[in-house]
C-alpha cells in the first residue's frame, strides 16, 4: 500500500513538475493536490504575492493553507494549483498569517479596535508594513496624535500616528506577537479608513529585511522617499509627526557611484528636531525656528559612504505646524542613482 502511494505521488509529480512555471516551488516530496484526490496532496506553492478582488494583495497558497490560515479565497494563482487568499486581521482578534491586511472601510465614529498577529515562527524578527491607506484625524499643531491614533506595540521608532498617509512602507522589529491599536475620537466627524499590509520577515541573509534601525529601505536606481501623513489636505493641517526616532536607509546599488536628492519645495524641519542628511554637512541642519517663508528645494549629490538619513523629530512643544503656503511639511525626497 505504501508503495502504491509512493509510486502514484512520484508519478503525479513528474507529470506535475512539467507544468508548473518558474514561480511555483515544489518543495515536498508528497506532491499533488484537489485535481488527483490524494489525502497526501501538498503542493507548496512559493507564498508570492497575488491579485485578489478589488486591487488588493493576497498570498498565492493552497485552499488548505489559506482556510488553515483563516483566509479567504480569491482568484486562482500558481497556474491553477493555489488560490490568492487574503488574509484579513480580525477585529479584536488574533490573526496567523504572512500578509495579513488590517482592512477597516470608511466610516465616521469613535473605536477603539486592536488587531493581533503571531508570529509564524519565531525565527520572525522583523514585520513590513506597506500602508496604502491610513485615513486619521490629524495632529495637533505640535505634530502629536491626540484626536485618532495607531501604535504598535514592538519597537519604538514611532509613536503615535495620525493624520493621512498613503503608499509607505515602514519596517519594525520584533520579538513577539504584533499588536495594531487604533483609536478614533467620537467627539470628531472625521472618515477614516485603513488598508496595510503585514509582511513577516526572518532575520537570515537571504531574506529582504531592513539593515538595523532603518524604518525605511528604499532600493532600486531611482524613487521618492515618504513619511507618515504625507498627503496634503491642501490646508494648514499638514505637520510632521512627533515622536519619531528611525534612519531612513536608501540601498547603494552596484554599478552606482553617487545618488541625487532632491527635496520638496516646501521642506524644512524646526530647528529642535532633528532631520540628517546623509553626508552633507553643510545641509545637516537646514531648518527654520518660524516658518519659512522663502526657501528653494533642496537638492544634493552624495557620492560616498551610507545613505542614510536620520529622523529625530522628538520636539513635541514647538510648533511643527505652519500656514498655507508657509508650512513645516513632510519631506518627500527624490532620488536617482548616477552611474560610474
Ligand atoms: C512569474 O511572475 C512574474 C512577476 O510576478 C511575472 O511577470 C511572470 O509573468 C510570471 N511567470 C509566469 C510563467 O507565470
Ligand atoms: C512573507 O512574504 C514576503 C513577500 O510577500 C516574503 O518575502 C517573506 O519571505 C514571507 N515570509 C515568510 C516567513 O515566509
Amino acid at each position: 500500500m505504501l508503495v502504491w502511494w509512493w509510486w502514484r505521488v512520484a508519478a503525479a509529480g513528474t507529470v506535475l513538475a512539467g507544468v508548473l512555471s518558474q514561480n511555483v516551488t515544489l518543495t515536498s516530496t508528497s506532491l499533488v493536490n484537489q485535481f488527483l484526490l490524494s489525502p497526501l496532496a501538498v503542493v507548496r506553492l512559493e507564498n508570492s504575492n497575488c491579485d485578489a478582488d478589488l486591487g488588493r494583495t493576497g498570498t498565492c497558497l493552497t485552499l488548505f493553507e489559506c482556510y488553515a490560515r483563516g483566509g479567504v479565497k480569491t482568484n486562482l494563482c500558481g497556474n491553477g494549483f493555489g488560490v490568492c487568499c487574503l488574509i484579513v486581521a480580525k477585529e479584536n482578534g488574533v490573526s496567523y498569517g504572512n500578509n495579513t491586511l488590517i482592512l477597516k472601510d470608511k466610516f465616521d465614529s469613535g473605536v477603539d479596535i486592536t488587531y493581533t498577529i503571531r508570529r509564524l515562527m519565531p525565527s520572525i524578527c522583523q514585520i513590513r508594513l506597506d500602508v496604502r491607506r491610513l485615513y486619521l484625524y490629524r495632529p495637533e499643531n505640535n505634530g502629536k496624535c491626540e484626536t485618532d491614533y495607531m501604535t504598535i506595540n514592538q519597537d519604538d521608532k514611532i509613536g503615535k500616528i495620525c493624520g493621512l498617509t498613503e503608499n509607505i512602507h515602514f519596517y519594525l522589529d520584533v520579538t513577539s506577537e504584533v499588536v495594531f491599536t487604533f483609536h478614533t475620537s467620537a467627539g470628531v466627524s472625521f472618515t477614516r479608513d485603513w488598508e496595510i499590509y503585514v509582511q513577516q520577515l526572518m532575520c537570515d541573509f537571504m531574506s529582504t529585511n531592513a539593515p538595523q534601525g532603518c524604518g525605511q529601505w528604499y532600493w532600486g536606481t531611482s524613487g521618492t522617499i515618504d513619511i507618515w501623513n504625507n498627503v496634503d489636505p491642501t490646508t494648514a493641517d499638514w505637520y510632521y509627526l512627533n515622536d519619531q526616532s528611525y534612519a531612513i536607509c536608501v540601498r547603494w546599488e552596484a554599478g552606482y557611484c553617487s545618488i541625487s536628492y532632491t527635496e520638496s519645495l516646501q521642506f524644512r524641519p524646526f530647528c529642535s528636531d532633528l532631520f540628517e542628511r546623509p553626508f552633507t554637512t553643510t545641509l545637516l541642519r537646514t531648518c527654520d525656528t518660524s516658518p519659512p517663508t522663502s526657501i528653494t528645494p533642496l537638492t544634493y549629490t552624495v557620492t560616498e559612504g551610507l545613505q542614510e538619513f536620520f529622523v529625530g523629530f522628538k520636539d513635541g512643544s514647538n510648533l511643527h505646524q505652519g500656514s498655507p503656503g508657509l508650512p513645516f511639511q513632510n519631506p518627500s525626497i527624490m532620488y536617482v542613482q548616477n552611474q560610474c
